[in-house]
């Protein structure tokens, strides 16, 4: 295995990489890691999930696009070296598996020795899609699946097929076997609701039956009612939560929670670093400093009114020394909330 993958696996979370493990969080003054939302478009309509408010037709990132953003940082990048330490994580509002770019981008993208994650639904993963993957040495793959139930499953992944999907887990942890490969790192993510954390303890069964090895449960962000009713099951998440780190414990899988009652423990804005570090790119090159914008609200709108510069347009360094961009850090510093980082349920300031 590489030190990469070692670093890789212990960081787990894409998102802890490299700026835990490394130290690195940016070469002179240039982020090394990306989010690149490859594509608008979407086979599913997942009731928590901001795609469903889209109306424009969807988008897709172009291999050409994804070159000419890469140059553009690789022209501030002092030494070619550091280049290594670039991570791209390749997951916006939308499946990535229905741009036709995509295979082409993530080659692009490990030629040049980067490291390369994304999350998916798993409902278009053939076999040749497992194959090509395992090929490519995609680092981390986040598989969504938020129901271990087929009616609950179903009702959080409208347009899935509960049979269908786990079918197509386990074909890949089945061919990754076959291969005696450990790459790529395939950590299941469930997002928790008010409909389906009863389902927590059922989850870590179906998982581990599925093989896989690593269950990550994020915080549902900013779906008002959603999150309204989830908060109020507070006590019932508390006791789920622990019966299923029991089993997980058993059964040998790594289960790791955020806090989805974390509003209550905000932070002073001044502590978030999302603008410092990275920077979340959309289909068509614009950017906003972190994805959690992207869930807040009418997300066509949001990239609309929020940007921050377009990259494809104009790359990377100048859109990250603009004087937008400058402005919100300056902001963010003052510990002032920017208008869009108004629904935050991490930071709290005063407003701007
Ligand atoms: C927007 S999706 C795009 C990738 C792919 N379509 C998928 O579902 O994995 C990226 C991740 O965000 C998660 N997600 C979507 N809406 C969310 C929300 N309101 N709160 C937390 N996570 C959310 C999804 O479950 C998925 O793991
Ligand atoms: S969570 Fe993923 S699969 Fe579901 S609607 Fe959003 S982009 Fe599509
Ligand atoms: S939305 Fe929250 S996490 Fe994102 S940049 Fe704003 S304050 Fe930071």
């Amino acid at each position: 295995m590489s030190i990469k993958s070692v670093i890789y696996r212990s960081a787990r979370l894409s998102n802890l990489y490299p700026t835990l493990y490394l130290g690195l969080e940016k070469i002179a003054g240039i982020p090394l890691k990306y989010q690149l939302e490859l594509t608008t478009a979407c086979n599913l309509a997942c009731p928590f999930c901001t795609h469903k408010d889209l109306t424009q037709r969807p988008k897709m990132m172009t291999l050409e696009h994804v070159r000419g953003v890469v140059q553009s940082i690789e022209k501030e990048l002092p030494i070619g070296l550091f280049k290594r330490f670039l991570l791209f994580n390749l997951t916006g509002i939308g499946e990535i598996l229905l741009n036709k770019d995509t295979f082409e981008i993530i080659k692009y993208l490990k030629q040049k020795g980067a490291m390369v994650t994304f999350a998916d639904n798993f409902t278009l993963m053939k076999e040749d899609y497992v194959r090509e993957l395992i090929n490519l040495k995609v680092d981390n793959i986040f598989i969504s699946f938020d129901g271990a139930t087929k009616k609950t499953y179903e009702a959080m992944r409208v347009g899935a097929t509960f049979e269908d999907t786990i079918a197509n887990i386990k074909r890949f942890v089945a061919v990754k076997k076959e291969l005696g490969v450990t790459l790529p790192n395939l950590n299941l993510r469930f997002v928790p609701t008010s409909e389906n954390i009863n389902e927590l303890p059922r989850l870590v069964d179906l998982v581990a039956e599925m093989g896989v090895k690593i269950i990550d449960i994020p915080q549902l962000y900013v779906v008002d009612k959603m999150n309204t009713l989830l908060k109020a099951l507070e006590r019932d998440f508390q006791r789920y939560k622990k019966e299923a780190l029991q089993k997980a414990s058993e059964k040998g899988i790594s289960l790791s929670f955020s806090n989805p009652f974390v509003s209550e423990q905000k932070q002073p804005i001044k502590k978030c670093t999302m603008s410092q570090n990275s920077m979340y790119i959309d289909a068509s090159g614009y950017v906003l400093p972190c994805c959690l914008i992207t869930q807040m609200g009418d997300y066509e709108k949001v990239v609309e009114q929020f940007n921050q510069g377009n990259v494809v347009q104009d790359g990377v360094g100048a859109v990250w020394n603009n004087e937008r961009y400058r402005n919100f850090r300056d902001t963010i510093k003052k510990n002032k909330v920017p208008l869009m980082c108004d629904m935050c349920d991490l930071y709290y300031g005063d407003k701007e």
